[in-house]
């Protein structure tokens, strides 16, 4: 029986773990942690993270091939194929602070797969990496007299959060990237096995180390530019009256363009987009490529531009001032279906309502626990509240950050009557009936699309 473990029972490790176990019996499928906490929780009823669908998979195999321990050691000793998801943040000291990845996770559990490893192993990353950290990693394990052969494979996971399950059911593919030797071949048509055992074998892609390294960071970097382009639109939109949706909708049945990612917003947020273009552009200037990291740079840029464009607007039009108003956050999660807040938009606007004076209050139907931890700043300005009818109450506005379902159906002419007039609502997501919030009485702004106003 094949042994796979997994280091990193995070947002990544642990559905795709989840999968393979599902769709391969006889593997089985290991999932270690320093965290004793989150292995506790993965072992609960409660799982550590939210993602549809993913309850139903790990109750499934639990127990049967999927083992959650906090024992790394030992879950690496008995492994044949070691998965590496760790999670690798920016890094904020010393060179490339701000920019480039930080890999000493990555390299301690390096260091201690070469300690405790006592056969061959097939080691693979899943983390997102700098090119070519994959030849620093066989530095180290290789390093000294050791016995014990391992073979480095690069194995990006694209999966997006809130889809994760879909995304790992059904991949438009899959990358593997191994070196171009015997044994590298050999192992990467190990893992080739393990994925065609769901996934059609012309999805499943290989290529070498360093492509395969660097593929990810670019897709992430295209994703994030789709989405910095059709927000410096939106900019343009509101300005000229030309509206984002229907340029959006224009240019994305060009087939050469396509519909996805053309959907203005407050901005991208998440835990990889950013750290993944600064990383890019810390690459490029590693390798004396200033014009490549300042086209990527200015991705980023152009995001926090949306987002602080996003709350100077609410500011203008509540009159220039803010202070003491209540303001409703309806969605602080980065994306919808995901209580993960890495990196997300809420929190700079939170932050900047804030400096502005506000009252704020947050609701989100998932991310309330994240949103507490990422703001313990501002305990005196913010409230929590569930319900987003009570969030509403008494506020002179709401803004929606998080493109929820939810907040489609919401009773609106309800939330209205509850708050103090003029009531604006903030549409940051560009996802609601704009004409028929008008109609029941808000000042209504939209991303790309403006204010349509009663009090001209
Ligand atoms: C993943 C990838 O690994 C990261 O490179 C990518 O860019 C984003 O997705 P993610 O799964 O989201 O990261 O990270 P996180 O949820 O933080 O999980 C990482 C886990 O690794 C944590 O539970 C942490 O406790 C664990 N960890 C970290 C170890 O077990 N050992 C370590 O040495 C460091
Ligand atoms: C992303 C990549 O999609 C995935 O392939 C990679 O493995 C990890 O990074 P994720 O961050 O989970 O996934 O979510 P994604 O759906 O890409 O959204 C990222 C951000 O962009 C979100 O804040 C989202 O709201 C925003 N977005 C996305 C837009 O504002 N407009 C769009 O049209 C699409």
């Amino acid at each position: 029986m094949t042994k796979i473990c997994c280091i990193g029972a995070g947002y990544v490790g642990g559905p795709t773990m989840a999968m393979i176990a599902k769709k391969c019996p006889d593997v089985q499928v290991t999932v270690v942690d320093i965290n004793e906490k989150r292995i506790a929780a993965w072992q609960s009823d409660e799982l550590p993270i939210y993602e549809p669908g993913l309850d139903e998979v790990v109750k499934e195999t639990l127990g049967r091939n999927l083992f959650f321990s906090s024992d790394v050691d030992q879950g690496i000793r008995d492994a044949d194929i070691i998965f590496v998801s760790v999670n690798t943040p920016t890094k904020t000291f010393g060179e490339g602070a701000g920019y480039a990845s930080d890999l000493q996770y990555w390299e301690l559990c390096a260091r201690r797969i070469k300690e405790v490893s006592t056969s061959d192993k097939i080691i693979v990353e899943k983390s997102t990496l700098p090119v070519r950290t994959a030849e620093a990693m066989e530095r180290v394990l290789h390093a000294g007299d050791n016995p014990v052969h391992f073979e480095v494979l690069s194995n990006p996971e694209f999966l997006a959060e809130g889809t994760a399950m879909a995304d790992l059911e059904h991949p438009d593919r899959v990358l593997i990237g191994g070196h171009n030797t015997a044994t590298g071949q050999q192992a990467l048509q190990t893992l080739v096995e393990i994925y065609a055992t769901w996934i059609p074998r012309e999805r499943v892609l290989t290529a070498n180390l360093w492509s395969a390294e660097l593929s990810k960071l670019t897709a992430n970097a295209f994703l994030a530019q789709r989405v910095s382009s059709i927000n410096a639109i939106s900019a343009l939109c509101e300005a000229t009256e030309a509206d984002v949706g229907e340029v959006a909708r224009a240019i994305g049945t060009d087939s050469r363009i396509g519909p996805k990612f053309l959907h203005a917003s407050i901005g991208f947020g998440g835990s990889c987009f950013k750290k993944d273009i600064l990383n890019l552009v810390y690459l490029c200037e590693s390798y004396g490529l200033q014009e490549p990291a300042d086209y990527w740079r200015q991705v980023v840029i152009m995001n926090e531009y949306q987002e602080a464009r996003f709350v100077k607007t609410m500011l203008h039009n509540m009159f220039n001032t803010i202070a003491g108003k209540r303001i409703a956050i309806f969605g602080f999660a980065f994306k919808a279906d995901t209580g993960d807040t890495r990196e997300s938009p809420a929190i700079n606007v939170c932050r900047a309502l804030a400096a502005e004076h506000a009252q704020i209050v947050v609701s989100d139907p998932q991310a309330m626990e994240n949103a507490k931890l990422d703001l313990p700043e501002l305990a005196d300005q913010i409230e929590f509240e569930a319900d987003p009818y009570r969030a509403a109450e008494g506020a002179h506005a709401v803004a929606i950050l998080t493109d929820w379902t939810l907040y489609k159906g919401l009773d609106y002419q309800r939330i209205y009557d509850s708050m103090s007039q003029p009531a604006f609502l903030f549409d940051g997501r560009n996802m609601l009936d704009h004409q028929a919030l008008f109609e029941i009485g808000f000042e209504v702004y939209s991303i790309g699309k403006g204010l349509k106003t009663h009090l001209k």
